[in-house]
């Protein structure tokens, strides 16, 4: 097995190499004057299986993947895969106003027409791990929140898992069995991309160390108004994992607010403390 690097999971992609014991694929990259981007396989890759690891998190990821993966194709590699760790365009999964692109069936389409296997983590449109059916295409939702678990499990002396709201009670519920610890969630109202508010509710949390768990952090504002919320509550520490750290608007609000933030390498940030590596390494070794 070969594995290739995208642009922005280079760290992510040697890890994965290393602990599945795969090949690197080597490669060039440069960016034209006019911003467009040049790829080229460097390592013979006929009749080989190759998979690229590569998070899209944003338009130049998305077309540095498509290349590679076409170029592969074109070198004869037997199998493409790709595992992209973080799928951006996967929020919008619905159609609000008439005429809207579903981004996420339309990224999703993209990729699925130049591999043989599709993966990600976390998937925001889908509920379960596991493999799953997505308007007729097939994508392999893998699970980053028993890592996530794991880390915290031995971090924390008197631990709850705080959901942030009912869409993130299943994973909580999972993250609370691995730690060994009861669980929580809040009811959510989001008035806008922005601006989010919670329900009164009496928590168990007094004293304790609350983890809240979420599979994205973007803006932030589920995290700071959820902690904002709890810390009324007076727990002993607020510490909060994520998936997926987009910090749109960085995490110098979240710092303030919150004891521990931790998110892992599916987007590379100074917070990623916790590697999907050998989740990626496992699967590829199936
Ligand atoms: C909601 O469905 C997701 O699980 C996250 O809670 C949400 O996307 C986080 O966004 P933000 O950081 O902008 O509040």
């Amino acid at each position: 097995m070969l594995v290739f690097a995208g642009r922005s999971s280079e760290e992510l992609a040697a890890k994965v190499a290393a602990e599945g014991n795969f090949y690197p694929g080597s490669m060039e990259r440069k960016t034209f004057p006019d911003g467009e981007l040049y790829v080229r396989v460097c390592t013979d890759v006929e009749n080989n299986d190759c998979t690229v690891v590569a998070s899209v998190t944003g338009n130049d990821d998305l077309v540095d993947l498509a290349l590679l993966l076409d170029a592969l194709r074109d070198q004869k590699a037997r199998t493409v895969s790709a595992v992209v760790p973080y799928l951006a365009y996967a929020r919008q999964d619905k159609v609000f106003e008439p005429g809207e692109a579903l981004s996420a069936k339309t990224v999703v389409k993209l990729l699925s027409a130049l591999t043989d296997e599709l993966a990600t983590f976390n998937c925001h449109f889908l509920d379960e791990s596991g493999a799953a059916d997505y308007h007729d295409m097939r994508i392999d939702n893998l699970d980053a929140f028993t890592p996530l678990a794991e880390y915290f499990r031995e971090k924390l002396d008197d631990p709850i898992v705080v959901a942030p709201d009912k869409g993130s009670l299943g994973y909580a519920k999972k993250a609370a069995n691995v730690i060994g610890c009861d669980f929580e969630h809040l009811a959510k109202t989001r008035h806008s991309a922005d601006e989010v508010s919670y329900e009164e509710k009496d928590l168990s949390v007094a004293g304790r160390d609350v983890l809240i768990l979420d599979d994205i952090i973007s803006t932030g504002g589920t995290i700071v108004s959820s902690a904002q919320f709890i810390r009324r509550q007076k727990p002993a520490s607020i510490n909060v994992g994520c998936v997926h750290g987009v910090f749109a608007r960085g995490t110098h609000d979240l710092k303030k607010t919150v004891d521990r933030l931790v998110a892992t390498d599916t987007i590379q940030r100074a917070e990623s403390k916790v590697s999907v590596a050998s989740v990626i390494a496992g699967r590829l070794e199936k």
